[in-house]
């Protein structure tokens, strides 16, 4: 199907046959991104000192070269530095600990969970990109991760912006746009502060996380002496992509997965009757018992599907190459935005069987907070 929204025509891919062709059998000509007026403007108001003609910045609304080397680059370091593995494994254990010990504290009183549960989801991508971690009542955390959240309600309501800017100077999108761009100075701030304290203790022979080794990076290519998309201000959009891209979405899953098990108690007490089987009371799960946990997977994964927090994906636009190409149903052409879905997480499984024992369900469908342990 297809539409035009404000000026831009829209090609939504509505079955799986022609997702499926578009993104995997020639994702190479589906994986652009189309222009963002509202992200270049924000760029403009922020980064006064960087390359600030172009949105094409970072890794999720990135294209073209800048893209497929920085994509290329985050892959390989995430999972050098974690992602898929028991190194990681190891530091999202000690998070949901130090969270089940930050839950207790609150003595069975009424609390927001969302907060505590985005620090500690935060706290793991901090651990990859700065090697450290922050306490859940550090105050300038506590800013970061309220802008964080800001952020992403505040893009959610940028939509129609991109197809007509021009909005962005009238209310009630004026005082969103302001809103927007206090938040990002404050981000990118708590953002260049991190990066220049690696620069500063900088040692090639000792590369101790993302940023020390995005660092690296540069100096290699600098020694090259070519032409490179790697700079010291890329790297803080790269950062804050896999902060934003990281948090929110593994968060927000986690709170519909609550909220899932307290409306649907009877597939809660299967999933607690599992993890009693497979993993015991005595040892926090490890990412080997979820082959063995059939039940808890696919739970896992209809919460994903019925929650749905990122139900159109982000938008591709096609590139030169897609001009040849056909999907089953049409020829798509240069530029236009393409829309597709999403993918489970390691987090997940571990922070769910966790909540899921260590939580009682009140027979009113409350959480009782005392019952975590
Ligand atoms: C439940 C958790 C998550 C969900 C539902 C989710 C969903 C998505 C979706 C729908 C996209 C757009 C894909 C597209 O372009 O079609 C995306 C992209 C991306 N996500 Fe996630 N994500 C999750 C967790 C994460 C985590 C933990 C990270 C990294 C730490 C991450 C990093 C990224 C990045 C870098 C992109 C851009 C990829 C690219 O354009 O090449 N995401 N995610």
């Amino acid at each position: 199907m297809s539409v035009y929204l404000g000026p831009q025509l829209t090609i939504v891919l509505g079955d799986a046959a022609s997702t499926k062709d578009a993104f995997l059998k020639q994702g190479d000509a589906f994986s652009g991104r189309p222009d963002n007026p509202i992200i270049e403007a924000i760029i403009k108001e922020i980064m006064t000192d960087y390359d600030t003609t172009s949105y094409n910045h970072g890794l999720v609304l990135s294209t073209g070269k800048l893209w497929k080397e920085q994509r290329k680059f985050a892959l390989a370091k995430l999972r050098e530095f974690g992602m898929g593995k028991v190194s990681l494994e190891l530091k999202i254990k000690e998070e949901i600990s130090i969270l089940l010990v930050a839950i207790k504290a609150t003595n069975g009183e009424p609390f927001d969970l969302q907060p505590l549960i985005t620090t500690s989801v935060c706290n793991v991508i901090c651990n990859i990109m700065w090697g450290n971690r922050f306490d859940h009542d550090d105050e300038q955390f506590k800013i970061l991760m309220k802008a964080l959240n800001d952020e992403f309600i505040n893009f959610v309501s940028t939509g129609l912006l991109n197809f007509l800017p021009w909005l962005r100077h009238i209310p009630p999108y004026r005082k969103l746009m302001q809103d927007i761009i206090r938040n990002e100075r404050l981000i990118f701030e708590v953002l260049k502060k991190n990066r220049d304290l690696h620069v500063e203790n900088f040692d090639a022979d000792n590369i101790r996380d993302f940023t020390d080794a995005y660092h690296n990076e540069i100096q290699i290519e600098k020694q090259k002496g070519c032409e490179t998309t790697f700079k010291d201000d890329e790297l803080l959009y790269v950062v804050w992509d896999l902060f934003l891209a990281g948090t929110e979405t593994t968060s927000t899953t986690m709170r519909w997965a609550m909220l899932f098990m307290l409306k649907h108690q009877d597939v809660c007490r299967k999933v607690q009757a599992e993890i009693d089987d497979i993993i015991g009371r005595g040892r926090l799960p490890n990412m080997a018992d979820a082959n063995k946990m059939p039940f808890t997977e696919a739970t896992i994964m209809e919460i994903q599907r019925l929650g749905n927090i990122v139900p159109l994906g982000a938008v591709h636009a096609t590139s030169e190459e897609s001009r040849k190409c056909n999907l089953e149903v049409n020829t798509i052409p240069d530029g236009e935005c393409v829309w597709g879905e999403s993918r489970p997480k390691m987090e997940l499984f571990l922070f769910f069987t966790v909540f899921c024992r260590t939580s009682t369900l009140a027979t009113d469908g409350v959480l009782e907070p005392s019952s975590f342990e």
